[in-house]
């Protein structure tokens, strides 16, 4: 297959080439009505509509039957999707397909919350998988082998396991080939959210791809490692335990009737840049890749850490959070993929051979940031010490309190209550409590801690004048529909 060819892009050109006139959506008729600037203007160009020529993502024939195919054989799919609405619709979409209301799933515990979502919205129950702790990223990270074998002993029905990998921070564990071989031993289905690792298949020093392993079906971010835009994502199925039609039908529910054609030419462009990276490629950004970190190693009170992924790379500075090293680097102009109470984490480009990227000078910038920082205290624990026993045993009935009022109750008085939402920590996304998770006050102090520290929240916590609030279940738990 000649994966230089990029069948989306092509069409788009030979039809715009056409000097065609608009009498159809969109109303900015080819960017013409569009009061954007010059530049963001020009993209408008190609956000045309389903016209004849250019295919239809819902039922695809022509060009976009085509670029999807590439996809699945650049990573070995029996059928590859484009995702217009992120690794989030595909989270969405391979949940449901697999469950219906009541069915059990696996989850492992620090999952996206998008695939809590899934659960909450397919009506299912997720027995939580405790991840192991990563030791180098000091962060939650894989799930082992024993766990789900556990797991799948005690619950055989359940309808899929639903692991991530890579997290976010870039640590994917080895288990996950085995995880693969006991659950399709049980006839049960392995849903991969490899939003991090679309670039996984480039092969080592590259953890291997989901896909390689065996997984059923597999969401990957093209946007996030990849040089698709934003939104832009891949959804592989392999799998003799999966409905592929269901899948397709579902998915089709899920993403907009009308998708954007310039997020599928970055598709089309995001497959043939990861099917046409070369070993010379590869061997090019790694030596890229050593003497970046070999510098920045140098900065004086710096500490680089790798982790498996070789495209993440995290810094740290002893005396000071993740939170002021990453304000003090934006001051600098450099501006970091997250930052925890330890640590920023950066996201490095997959550069091929032809081109570069500063290094000397984004080095000399760490370097003064690093000088400037203001030092401040980090109390971070050494080791996630959430009661394992107790959450690899927890059962969520996602959808049971959905329906109840809901209040925002002082900090002081949130001990006790349920979360009205699940409390997230944005980014990385990971819930640290769950929808309907009971608060404690460790849990409550966890997060006002982190508030203080500088990490951003999402969902059922609020900072109100000089308070922080947490929005819980009504003590009398009274349903709005009785
Ligand atoms: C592990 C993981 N899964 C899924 C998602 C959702 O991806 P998207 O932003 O493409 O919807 C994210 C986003 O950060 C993520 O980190």
């Amino acid at each position: 297959m000649d994966h230089t060819k990029k069948p989306v892009v092509e069409a788009l050109q030979t039809f715009l080439g056409s000097q065609p006139v608009s009498f159809h959506v969109p109303g900015h008729k080819h960017g013409l009505l569009s009061g954007l600037p010059e530049d963001l203007k020009a993209a408008l160009r190609y956000d045309v509509t389903e016209l004849t020529g250019l295919d239809d993502l819902h039922a695809p024939t022509e060009m976009l039957a085509e670029a999807q195919m590439m996809l699945a054989d650049v990573y070995g799919a029996d059928q590859s999707f484009f995702l217009v609405n992120g690794s989030t619709v595909g989270n969405l979409a391979m949940i449901r397909t697999v469950c219906a209301p009541g069915d059990t799933l696996l989850v492992q515990r620090n999952a996206h919350k998008s695939v809590f979502h899934a659960v909450e919205l397919a009506g299912a129950q997720a027995v939580l998988l405790t991840p192991e702790w990563d030791e180098a990223t000091c962060t939650a990270g894989a799930v082992s082998k024993t766990t789900v074998e556990e797991a799948l002993e005690r619950y055989p029905d359940a309808k899929g396991v639903v692991v991530t990998y890579p997290t976010y921070y870039g640590t994917t564990g080895s288990d996950l080939q085995t995880i693969v071989e006991k659950s399709h031993d049980k006839g049960i289905p392995v849903l991969v959210d490899e939003a991090h690792g679309a670039h996984f298949v480039v092969g080592t020093p590259f953890p291997a791809s989901a896909l390689r392993l065996g997984a059923d079906i597999v969401v990957q971010s093209a946007h996030k490692t990849l040089s698709a835009m934003t939104q832009a994502s891949f959804l592989h199925a392999n799998s003799q335990l999966v409905d592929i039609d269901r899948l397709t039908r579902i998915l089709s529910m899920l993403q907009t009737s009308s998708p954007s054609y310039v997020l599928l030419a970055s598709l089309d462009d995001a497959r043939a840049m990861i099917a046409t990276y070369s070993e010379d490629d590869k061997q090019a950004f790694l030596v890229w890749r050593g003497e970046f970190i070999d510098q920045l190693s140098k900065i004086k009170a710096l500490e680089v850490i790798e982790t498996e992924d070789p495209l993440k790379i995290l810094l740290r500075q002893k005396e000071a959070s993740g939170y002021t090293l990453q304000h003090s680097l934006e001051e600098v102009g450099i501006y970091t993929e997250l930052a925890d109470e330890r640590q920023v984490l950066f996201v490095l480009p997959l550069l091929p051979e032809a081109i570069s990227y500063p290094t000397q000078s984004v080095c000399e910038a760490v370097e003064s940031a690093v000088q400037l920082l203001q030092r401040d205290s980090v109390q971070v624990p050494e080791k996630d010490e959430s009661n394992e026993e107790e959450s690899r045993k927890l059962i969520i009935t996602t959808s049971s309190h959905s329906k109840k009022d809901t209040e925002w109750v002082p900090a002081e008085s949130a001990n006790g209550f349920q979360a009205a939402a699940a409390i997230i920590p944005y980014p990385p996304g990971i819930p640290l409590v769950l929808s309907g998770e009971q608060l404690n006050a460790q849990l409550i102090q966890e997060v006002c801690h982190m508030m203080d520290s500088g990490a951003k929240f999402q969902g059922a916590v609020r900072v109100n004048g000089p308070a922080t609030e947490f929005e819980v279940l009504s003590a009398q738990g009274e349903d709005w529909n009785g």
